[in-house]
């Protein structure tokens, strides 16, 4: 009987893009996936630090793992991501039934741990990383995430990133073409591009290749309908972008654009390399290159330093720039981190206060935005059935909405026109017209 692997993927997409490459090299080993860990022969972690309590809910369930090798002495268990990169032997020391702990960017020496299990920690430097190409479990479908840079340079104040994930490097345009080329000949319609920093993009590379000129070339693929991509740095948002946005249809009319914090002192001490008024100059930009554009953003309440006042340009800044969605965080001690060393650390009912605040503001802004949705047709991609009800469709506008609709589930993985009947917070519902 083949041996099973099991993974249980914590944090973001490119985490979530890392556990396909782990799934892809355990299959090319042998293993098939299981979706039971009590049936697993290997536990994989794939882990996140981004906040404490991501860490917490880690340790915790590896803590929870303690007697199940009493009862199945053959289980391995292995950690990895960005927890991992940074504890490396500490985890082996805390908890000596770990097996194996490999960073994020040590994927490519899980095969030998597998196939001869030696080694144990495998978190050093890997410079060229961003090279190997690696097998990879794909989801199958209609939408693919695609790595198109790792790390990042930037080292904003709170983050723990360009620890866990080290330098920003950008893989060669030919291989990710190439990639991008394999999904659509597996009926992929949709991909979304991955790196910390979309914008910079190429930098690193010896042979300069930007972004605008790596979205041309996968404009060209003729089976991918719609390109998305995450995340671009204010400061780094060039209007050769912008210009590419507007001129290419496949490019999706959605931006997701951190701010972060609507104080011109706290933008600062983040060390983010724009203040509020440059924020919205490229916002207008955008709006005016794009009139409709989508624009979502990440907002910390309570980082070190902020007053009432800093926290009210962040309210006011919600408010003036309208977002279509957002991801609020209380601000989270990472150590190592610079922030960690600021005076003035804010009180964490203070930080949920202001969390709570800027949601309840944000869900105001969104009902008003959803009012124009009414009596609207939309276009959105098909992407499966609904996970709230399997008799209905769901899909996206290119702007990010979710449409859920009854149709055929012929229309998976077609583009379709959506008469938009009733609105809710978070999701449309229509007919096919
Ligand atoms: N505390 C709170 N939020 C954080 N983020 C990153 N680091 C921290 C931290 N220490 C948020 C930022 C970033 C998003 C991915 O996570 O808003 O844009
Ligand atoms: Fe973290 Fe800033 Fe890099 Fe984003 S740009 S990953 S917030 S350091």
């Amino acid at each position: 009987m083949k041996k099973k692997f099991f993974i249980k993927t914590m944090g973001c997409q490119m985490n979530v893009n890392d556990s396909e490459k782990i799934a892809g090299i355990f299959l090319e080993s042998g293993y098939v996936e299981s979706d039971d860990d009590r049936q697993a022969d290997v536990i994989v972690f794939n882990t996140c630090s981004i906040r404490q309590r991501a860490e917490q809910k880690f340790f915790s369930e590896l803590g929870r793992l303690k007697d199940a090798k009493k009862h199945n002495a053959k289980l391995r268990i292995a950690v990895a991501g960005c927890i991992a990169r940074q504890e490396g032997e500490k985890i082996i020391k805390r908890f000596p039934y770990v097996d194996y702990v490999f960073g994020p960017d040590n994927i490519d020496r899980l095969q030998s741990w597998i196939n001869t299990g030696e080694g144990r920690v495998s978190v050093e430097d890997n410079p060229e990383y961003h090279l190997k190409v690696l097998p990879m479990k794909r989801e199958g479908g209609v939408r693919a995430w695609v790595s198109i840079m790792y790390g990042c340079d930037n080292f904003c104040a709170y983050c723990v990133v360009p620890y866990t994930r080290g330098r920003e490097r950008s893989r060669p345009a030919e291989d990710i073409i190439n990639e991008i080329k394999a999904l659509s000949d597996d009926g992929c319609k949709e991909v979304t591009l991955l790196g910390q920093n979309v914008n910079s993009y190429g930098k690193s590379l010896s042979a300069r290749s930007e972004f605008p000129e790596l979205l041309e070339n996968i404009h060209l693929i003729s089976g991918i309908k719609r390109i998305r991509f995450v995340t671009s740095h204010p400061k780094d948002l060039s209007d050769r972008l912008i210009n590419v946005m507007r001129d290419m249809p496949k490019i999706c009319e959605h931006l997701h654009l951190p701010l972060q914090a609507g104080s011109d002192n706290i933008l600062k001490l983040m060390n983010r390399g724009y203040t509020f008024d440059n924020y919205t100059q490229k916002i207008e930009s955008i709006r005016s290159a794009v009139p409709d554009m989508a624009i979502t953003t990440d907002i910390i309440a309570g980082f070190p330093g902020e007053t009432d006042e800093d926290f009210k340009m962040t309210m006011k800044a919600l408010e003036t720039i309208g977002f279509d969605g957002i991801y609020a965080f209380k601000y989270s001690k990472r150590p190592g981190t610079k922030a960690v060393e600021l005076p003035s650390h804010i009180d964490e009912n203070v930080k949920s206060e202001r969390l709570l605040l800027i949601q309840e503001l944000q869900e105001t802004i969104i009902s008003e935005k959803n009012k124009r949705f009414k009596g609207e047709t939309v276009e959105i991609l098909t992407e499966g059935l609904s996970k709230g009800d399997a008799d209905m469709l769901t899909g996206r506008t290119a702007k990010n909405k979710i449409v859920n609709y009854c149709g055929d589930k012929g229309d998976i993985g077609n583009l379709v026109r959506i008469k938009i009947l009733e609105i809710k917070q978070h999701s449309l519902f229509g007919d096919k017209i």
